[in-house]
């Protein structure tokens, strides 16, 4: 088949099975590819070079621009910190507000970091068996604040661009930390600077 999309097909809800599938893309983040977001920069260069930990994996099967089918990706986080600050996603915004998401937690720990264009944001539990409906115009990035890997699914519609751009620049309104209450929420002070 030339395409996934060109028949019905089931996919199992376990992330390590959709991406040793036969189709769609496999890719990983490294600590190195997002040693600018951490707010410990030195901690960050310091773990690069140490061992240059992988951050996250993504498995997307990305319908093309068509626009009939639905774009699907499952995303898997690992657990660890940057100076107390938990490994994350990179985040982004679609770039024209026009597309909505769905996420699907599967196994493991996080949150959802969640912003508009203003800064103003909102930190949710993602919580296996919850489904989660994210409105287009919101940035959003993922937390993996457990012990163990983070790993959860998300429904896009094709037709949106990422916009990484604006996030890289700008930062996250909020960062979350390890703390002995389990996290700990703070106002980034670079945020837009
Ligand atoms: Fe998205």
């Amino acid at each position: 088949m030339n395409s996934p999309f060109d028949n019905q097909f089931k996919v199992p809800l376990d992330a390590n099975k959709l991406s040793s599938l036969g189709f769609g893309t496999r890719s990983e983040r490294r600590l190195s590819d997002l040693k600018n977001y951490f707010q410990n920069q030195e901690r960050a260069e310091e773990l690069i070079g140490e061992h240059d930990p992988v951050i996250y994996e993504v498995w997307e099967l990305e319908y093309d621009k068509g626009g009939r089918g639905i774009s699907l990706g499952t995303t898997t986080i690992y657990p660890g910190d940057v100076d107390g600050e938990f490994f994350f996603t990179r985040g982004h915004f679609h770039a024209k507000d026009d597309g909505d998401e769905v996420y699907i937690p599967l196994s493991g720990e996080g949150y959802l970091a969640v912003s508009t264009r203003e800064g103003v944001s909102d930190l949710v539990a993602l919580e296996v068996g919850l489904l989660y409906y994210v409105p287009g115009h919101l940035a959003h990035r993922t937390v993996n604040t457990g012990d163990s890997p983070f790993s959860f699914l998300c429904l896009w519609a094709p037709h949106i661009d990422h916009d990484y751009k604006t996030i890289n620049e700008s930062g996250f309104p909020e960062l979350v930390f390890r703390s002995q209450e389990g996290i700990r929420v703070v106002k980034n002070p670079n945020y837009g600077k």
